[in-house]
């Protein structure tokens, strides 16, 4: 329908860092869980998935920017390791994403896998902000819980402001450094050709409001072309699972188009094309992360873009990574076998 090919799909927006810069932390400071203290180790092992509808962003954002106008339905992150052993999931996850948010902790500055995806996201091209986390480990900062960084900054002593000022000083020498202009957002006047740093703190939340808008803003006015929807499904395997009750599944990020119940697909598989129909199609709830166990909801139909389980029969050789096609009824059905082997 008319309507839907004009609207624009919710950019994907891939969360990148060193390990323990505070990447799971930052997300779960905004869908109000507590999915890093789960992890093993308290380190992220798999590539993350979670929905913000624009209501929870405009809710989140409203004290910085009243009057915003959120034009996209919402944003779909996607979480990855920072641990140097995962490179292949921080290259997969950048392939993914329209944006991202590249994580430096603000008392560490830039340290091997922040310079290791800055270089990913250059490759690509991909515009991405800055979040310089961590600012109430500042000596002395007072607590403002989720207000918006210049609100904050303006209750914090003189020696607070001295010491974050230095800091953020040194961040950008040594993204300089890396041949990168950087500057704290709203002093960046040259939007584009300077990468913006959002100071937050994914503890108390300072900073998250101007980190979301941000996002949402800048995504919905430069990015509309690459956020039209179109209708060719674009979707990409994350991770194969075997969960009770559903057999084996396999996690998704639908870029582009609808996914049906019932759609003939094909996948890449390790001995050879799968060609399996979807049983069903299953999301976690919005502001809840894809790879952590609960409770899902079934659709008949999930427009891009999402993060979906998927259950057929058959997936127990799909491989992660790869592109998912649904073969249409005009579609040679050799044909979409081979495409689907090209990954
Ligand atoms: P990996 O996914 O393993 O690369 O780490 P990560 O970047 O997701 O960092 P994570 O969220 O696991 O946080 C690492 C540690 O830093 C945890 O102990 C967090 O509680 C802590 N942390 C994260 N963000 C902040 C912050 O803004 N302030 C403070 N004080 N601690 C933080
Ligand atoms: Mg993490
Ligand atoms: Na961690």
């Amino acid at each position: 329908n008319e309507v839907a090919k004009e609207s624009l799909r919710s950019p994907i927006c891939c969360i990148m860092g060193h390990v323990d810069t505070g990447k799971t932390k930052l997300l779960d400071c905004i869908r109000g869980t507590n999915v890093q203290e789960g992890e093993a180790g308290g380190i992220t092992q798999q590539i993350g998935a979670t929905y913000f509808p624009a209501e929870n962003i405009r809710e989140r954002t409203k004290e910085l920017r009243p009057d915003a106008k959120l034009k996209v339905p919402g944003l779909l992150v996607i979480d990855t390791p920072g641990h140097e052993s995962f490179s292949n999931l921080r290259s997969r996850g950048s392939n993914l994403c329209d944006i991202a948010i590249l994580v430096v902790d603000i008392m560490h500055g830039l340290e091997p896998q922040t310079i290791e995806s800055l270089n990913l996201l250059r490759k690509r091209n991909t515009e991405f902000i800055v979040a310089l986390n961590k600012v109430d480990r500042l000596y002395g900062w007072k607590t403002c819980k989720n207000a918006p960084i210049e609100k904050a900054l303006a209750l914090q002593s003189k020696d607070v402001v001295i010491e974050f000022n230095m800091r953020i000083t040194h961040v950008i020498t040594q993204f300089k450094e890396q041949g990168l202009n950087t500057e704290i957002y709203y002093k960046n006047k040259e939007m584009g050709d300077t990468f913006s740093i959002v100071p937050t703190s994914a503890i108390s939340g300072e900073g998250i409001p101007d980190l979301l808008l941000y996002l949402v803003m800048w995504s919905q006015k430069t990015m509309v072309e690459k956020l039209t929807f179109v209708d060719k499904v674009q979707c990409t395997v994350l991770e194969v699972k075997v969960i009770p009750g559903h057999g084996t599944t396999i996690d998704v990020i639908l870029v582009n188009g609808v996914l049906h119940e019932g759609d003939q697909i094909v996948a890449c598989g390790s001995q050879g094309p799968i060609i399996t129909t979807v049983r069903s199609l299953l999301t976690p709830h919005p502001m809840k992360e894809l790879r952590v166990k609960g409770t899902y909801l079934h659709h008949r139909e999930v427009k891009a873009a999402q993060c979906i389980k998927i259950t057929a029969q058959g997936l127990e050789h799909a491989v992660a990574g790869t592109s998912l096609h649904v073969i249409e009824p005009d579609v040679d059905i050799e044909e979409a076998k081979k495409t689907a082997m090209e990954d």
